[in-house]
């Protein structure tokens, strides 16, 4: 009999929000109960998709325009569901990914103000209709993630910095659209990550009932 289809679970939200530590706690708590979980990110996540990345993360905010943006990412997002997402869901695994489409409707949708119904057609065609299952949008605010993200560039972190030029005008756009997301889709869990790392733990374990 085939195994049934795993979790898929995305973090999302803004600059500094502390996705990556959440998204290994969570992943330590779920293999405790015995589940099989991969973590991965985006872009990135298979070794095309990781390439693809370094073009679009690096270099001058204005490197690329917004509709470039939206297919770069698009098409990374293609070779790592096909490559990595879609055959683990399939294994029955759990899938922890470290931003998904709803970064694509945030930053290049709301941020950018490319339209919503074409991201939508995109993300469909790149993906065959992949949607989470669940949606953990670790929201703050913008000040407070940027300093966060700028102290750990200042302590060593990669150059990663393209989308940490934005001025505040376009991160704050961006938290709205994760607002307007957030409120038009029960999948979403709004997980406020302002308080301590170990309380956002226990949210995040509550929202999804683990
Ligand atoms: P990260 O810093 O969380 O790894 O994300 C890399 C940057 O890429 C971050 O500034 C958000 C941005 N991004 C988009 O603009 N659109 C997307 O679809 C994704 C996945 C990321």
């Amino acid at each position: 009999m085939a195994a049934a289809r795993g979790r898929f679970i995305a973090f999302e939200g803004g600059e500094g929000a502390g996705k990556s530590t959440q998204i290994r706690r969570l992943a330590e708590r779920l293999r405790a109960h015995g589940e099989d979980v991969v973590e991965t990110r985006e872009p990135g996540g298979t070794p095309g998709a990781e390439e693809i990345r370094q073009l679009f993360v690096t270099g001058e905010a204005g490197r690329w325009v917004a509709e470039t943006d939206a297919l770069l990412v698009s098409a990374a997002r293609a070779d790592h569901v096909a490559r990595l997402i879609r055959p683990a869901l399939e294994a029955g695994r759990t899938v922890l990914c470290d931003r998904f489409v709803h970064s694509t409707l945030a930053y290049q949708g709301h941020g950018k103000g490319l339209p919503m119904d074409v991201l939508h057609a995109i993300h469909d065609f790149a993906t065959g209709g992949l949607w989470p299952d669940a949606v953990l949008w670790l929201d703050l605010p913008v000040e407070e993630g940027l300093a966060r993200s700028t102290r750990r560039l200042a302590t060593g972190g990669v150059a990663e910095q393209r989308f940490e030029q934005l001025d505040l005008a376009y991160h704050q756009r961006v938290r709205e659209g994760f607002a307007a997301l957030a409120a038009a889709d029960r999948r979403f869990h709004r997980i406020d990550a302002s308080r301590p790392v170990e309380a956002v733990e226990e949210a995040i374990a509550a929202a999804l009932a683990v």
